[in-house]
């Protein structure tokens, strides 16, 4: 045979080898786990569409993040379920918010735990939705003034990063002023820069109670179709001084990741939402699919595409897998 050929295989012969050129890697150091607070007493409750995920009264709250730093994971990130909703969701800025208080126990009793503040209002509302509503749409501008107070008042109770949701124009301007006026010009914002209005969402939307009463967040979250829509989100969150970035969901949007990788010089974080972790945990429970193989597969896919910072659900999981590989992993 005298066929010239490449042989692709010499550097798949051994375990070692293998490892030797792999191009990712992945850590609990990439992880940024979410939490849900809610403001009953001694509750940890299941998601039902997430199995695997709590809700956590303050009471209950100490105990997992004490398991989620041993695991080697540095960063939190905290969604509320209050008591009390209204029509500008005001639980959302209030000195005694659920999220106000969560962040100022955790810095309390876990001095070097990050705590990423989502900073949204759809949990607040009692319409669900992210901002103020006007015949029947959220107004831009109005709603940028909440959205500053909650930040704010984050920042307050000690958030150590800001991460805004709700997809109204300019709520990184409008953020970083606020902040900056307040004197916390060292808190980063990690901006929800590209977020698509996707069905992704929906066992989130059991997890935190926070489904819009009537219509869809079409108007504010992006058309799954486009792509250069992403470039210019992530642009104009640049300019008006975004740290972070985020894609959101993460999984079927890695093509989005790589384009903001590029166009960028900020760390990119893919967030691997709700329904990806609800149907691989699906698929896992009915013995359809080997889940640590599976999960791992795709978080590296994620940081492969250009994603610095994953937030997961399945970042515990992931963390203690990783800490048991000792070969072959990644
Ligand atoms: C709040 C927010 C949502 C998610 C994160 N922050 C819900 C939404 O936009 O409807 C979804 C996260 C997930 O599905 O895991 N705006």
């Amino acid at each position: 045979m005298n066929v010239t050929f490449k042989r692709h295989r010499r550097l798949r012969k051994t375990a070692a080898i293998r490892e030797m050129v792999r191009e990712t890697t992945l850590s609990a150091n990439d992880f940024i786990y979410p939490l849900f607070v809610t403001e009953e007493t001694n509750k940890k409750t299941e998601v039902p569409s997430m199995p695997g995920v709590f809700q956590y009264s303050l009471d209950r709250l100490n105990d997992e993040v004490a398991e989620v730093q041993k695991l080697g994971i540095r960063a939190i990130i905290l969604f509320g379920l209050p008591h009390h909703k209204d029509e500008i969701g005001s639980e959302a800025f209030a000195s005694h918010g659920i999220i106000q208080q969560a962040t100022r126990q955790i810095k309390e009793a876990f001095p070097n735990m990050l705590v990423i503040a989502d900073t949204c209002l759809c949990e607040f509302t009692d319409h669900g939705h992210c901002g103020i509503i006007r015949e029947g749409d959220v107004v831009n501008d109005e709603s940028l003034t909440l959205l500053v107070r909650t930040a704010v008042s984050q920042a307050e109770a000690g958030a150590d990063i800001i991460a805004p949701s709700n997809m109204m124009d300019g709520f990184v301007a409008a953020i970083r002023k606020g902040l900056d006026e307040a004197g916390y010009v060292d808190v980063p914002i990690m901006s929800y820069a590209v977020k698509y209005a996707s069905a992704f969402y929906g066992p989130f939307r059991d997890a935190a109670n926070s489904a819009p009463a009537f219509g869809d967040r079409k108007t504010y979250q992006m058309d799954p179709a486009n792509r250069e829509e992403a470039v210019r989100e992530a642009t104009s969150d640049l300019e008006e001084g975004a740290d972070f970035l985020i894609v959101k969901p993460a999984l079927s949007y890695l093509d989005i990741v790589r384009d903001v990788k590029e166009m960028s010089n900020v760390p990119i974080v893919a967030y691997n939402v709700s329904g990806e972790y609800a149907m691989v945990k699906a698929a896992a429970q009915n013995g359809w699919v080997n889940e640590r193989a599976i999960v791992l597969e795709k978080l590296v896919s994620m940081k492969r595409a250009g994603a610095t910072l994953i937030l997961t659900y399945f970042a515990k999981d992931a963390a203690q897998w990783l800490y048991e590989e000792t070969r072959g992993g990644y």
